[in-house]
């Protein structure tokens, strides 16, 4: 039996890219410069499923410009939102993504932006890095304490909970905002806001763990950010989306944040310039999920899923679409 064939817009794990070798006919990109759409149109032609990323942009005109042979989008993701669901229904493709696999270490950036952001970690590396450093001084770069402060979870789905776990673990109080409550043993004690304005109003730390959809986009707007409480700190390792970003830059500037951990952005890989150059901003390159052991499980979960699809049968992350 011929091999199916596998269009694989950017590199991946070593061992992710040896199996789909072995498993597939696989297009692997070696340079792992991102395709243009067109690029990635003409080189889907006689591809039976595409494994993209992040930074391919699957929109309704591309995906009708797919050609036939195409059944299934992977995408190296646990987010979707870059793709056209809509259209994929449409014409009937399979959208498998990467749920479960980097809770953890997605969780674990998360804690990373909050202790970064708190402890003016950023500004204490440059200023080391500099050289201008003359030694412990007791006033120098005195951040906020986490231990008894208030954390708002905005999203309480896998990664917000280990999120939860990990800052009971830094003895924060936890309260959160989600579409359903959680059952008891899975709220372990955090304190369910069913309205979102009373979550803002009582956390110090707000971190957002939600999809992008219409209904989240431009979430933390200037309205919202007026409930926080007065030198909250604002975590994003979800989706730049989430933020409008001139609304947090204001708010920054004017001290009503205190200082802001970010590990995605409005409009990536452009980062707001000002952003940059603010002092209370701890910036990551959306590396949330960036360790070896999670971007290879990432991989190899969709390798499982597309083996299941090609064996005919149902694969188990599916996107439910339709
Ligand atoms: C990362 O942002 C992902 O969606 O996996």
């Amino acid at each position: 039996m011929t091999k199916p064939t596998i269009l694989v817009t950017r590199r991946l794990p070593v061992a992710v890219e040896q199996r789909l070798q072995q498993d597939y006919t696989a297009w692997l990109n070696p340079s792992d410069q991102p395709y243009s759409s067109a690029e990635l149109i003409a080189k889907s032609q006689g591809a039976d499923a595409l494994l993209i990323s992040l930074t391919d942009r699957l929109t309704a005109d591309l995906i009708q410009q797919l050609p036939t042979s195409v059944k299934a989008i992977a995408t190296f993701s646990v987010g979707y939102d870059h793709i056209d669901l809509a259209a994929a229904h449409q014409r009937q493709l399979a959208v498998i993504y990467t749920p479960g696999v980097l809770t953890e270490a997605t969780a674990d950036a998360t804690l990373l932006l909050l202790l970064g952001a708190a402890r003016r970690a950023s500004e204490g590396e440059q200023l080391l890095r500099s050289g201008n450093w003359q030694g412990i001084r007791p006033t120098e770069l005195l951040g906020t304490e986490v231990h008894g402060k208030r954390l708002g979870i905005y999203g309480m789905g896998r990664i917000g909970q280990a999120v939860a776990q990990r800052a009971r673990g830094f003895m924060m109080e936890i309260h959160y905002h989600n579409r359903h409550r959680l059952p008891p043993e899975r709220e372990q004690g955090a304190v369910f806001h069913e309205q979102v304005e009373d979550l803002l109003r009582v956390s110090d730390f707000l971190s957002l763990h939600c999809p992008s959809t219409p209904e989240t986009e431009g979430f933390l707007n200037a309205s919202r950010i007026a409930l926080l409480p007065d030198r909250a700190i604002v975590i994003n390792a979800a989706r730049g989306t989430l933020i409008v970003e001139d609304d947090l830059i204001a708010a920054l500037r004017s001290g009503k944040i205190a200082a802001v951990g970010l590990d995605v952005y409005q409009n990536e890989p452009h980062v707001n310039p000002a952003l940059r150059s603010l002092p209370n901003t701890f910036l990551l390159p959306h590396l949330g999920s960036a360790t070896v052991e999670t971007r290879t499980a990432m991989g190899m979960l969709l390798i499982d899923n597309l083996n299941a699809l090609f064996a005919g049968k149902q694969p188990l992350n599916l996107v439910k679409i339709g």
